[in-house]
């Protein structure tokens, strides 16, 4: 048996229960004692965790010898924000949250080893070692951005699995247009959600598999929303929803927008056997670099030409001096 090298604690769920009450009475003060009745505590652990809570950014007013009320509703990924929202897909039910930890991915990679049922989300508001595609590290500044991965057992042979990170960047596209249609977003090939050029959205997906057969995959989704500026190194190529539009976005509201709208793709994929055409249809839709565009394949220097769409498992073709090739790995580089 392999030994769990995710150790990281989850978020203490008193947490997200205390909120939930604040939130169910928000216009009135909620006595310490009726919380940790509540929540079966005593009133100083409520002090405590309500400490925390203020640590994570919620604005709660302590009222002397009366109790607690919330100031402004929280905007944090916690389960009980998000639970109410994802009612009847596959991602309500396997909810995880934590304060602080190294990779959602690598959190969810191991929970799958140890058998996590799929739909499992593995969600923080600071990532110390988040990953990108490589050798890449994925900036999280804390509470600012989404760091969202997902576990899912697909039916599928490991050469078919693309299409779940096209999938996935599409539900990120649709997520983002459903809270303000005015952004438009644009789907880099194969991981990528820009904004004017800019990235706004990664994705890495990684995955188990026999040669014929895949045991699971995690999608692990990098989503730029409130940040109000970048390390120097990020800020020519990095962007967030909030310096696009100059307001502050709920990350609630649109985190349970993509997981709804990953669940609508995956199980479409997985009831349909149209669906992977669709999925390839409006990913080149909503894409304006894989037709005609002058591309570099990083990674594989003897690869350059102009896109020519996409395969049908979803490979980017590429017509070069010597022919059309298709690209199953590496950074494109737009030119
Ligand atoms: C890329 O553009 O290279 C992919 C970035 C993916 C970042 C996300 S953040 C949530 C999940 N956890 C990680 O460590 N990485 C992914």
């Amino acid at each position: 048996m392999r030994a769990p090298r995710n150790l990281v604690p989850q978020t203490d769920v008193r947490l997200g229960r205390i909120v939930r009450l604040l939130i169910a009475h928000a216009t009135v003060v909620v006595s310490g004692t009726k919380i940790a009745e509540e929540i079966g505590t005593s009133r100083s652990e409520v002090w405590r965790l309500v400490q925390q809570l203020r640590k994570l950014g919620v604005d709660i007013a302590g009222h002397p010898s009366t109790g607690y009320s919330l100031k402004a509703m929280p905007d944090l990924l916690l389960p009980e924000m998000l639970a109410p929202q994802l009612q009847g897909t596959i991602f309500a039910k396997h909810l995880h949250h934590y304060y602080k930890i190294g990779s959602t991915n690598t959190a969810a990679m191991d929970a799958a080893g140890s058998g996590a049922p799929e739909g499992s989300v593995f969600l923080a508001e600071e990532q110390t070692a988040g990953r990108g595609r490589g050798a890449s590290q994925w900036h999280s500044e804390r509470s600012s951005g989404i760091y969202c991965s997902v576990l899912l057992r697909p039916a599928l042979p490991p050469s078919d699995v693309l299409v779940i990170t096209l999938a996935a960047g599409l539900a990120v596209h649709s997520a983002i247009q459903e809270i303000d249609s005015r952004v438009v977003p644009d789907l880099k090939w194969p991981n990528d959600v820009l904004i004017k050029g800019k990235k706004v959205c990664g994705i890495l997906t990684e995955m188990n598999a026999e040669i014929t057969r895949v045991r699971y995959v995690v999608v692990g989704i990098g989503l730029n929303v409130n940040q109000s500026s970048f390390p120097a190194d990020l800020q020519s190529i990095a962007t967030s929803l909030r310096l696009t539009t100059g307001t502050e976005w709920s990350r609630v509201e649109l985190c349970a927008a993509l997981l709804k709208s990953l669940d609508r793709e995956y199980r479409s994929l997985k009831e349909n056997p149209e669906a992977s055409n669709s999925i390839l249809r409006r990913f080149q839709e909503r894409s304006s670099s894989v037709q005609g565009r002058q591309v570099e394949v990083e990674e594989n220097a003897d690869l350059k030409g102009v896109t020519e769409g996409l395969d049908a498992r979803g490979f980017l073709q590429v017509r070069t001096a010597q022919g059309v090739r298709t690209v199953l790995s590496g950074t494109v580089r737009l030119s």
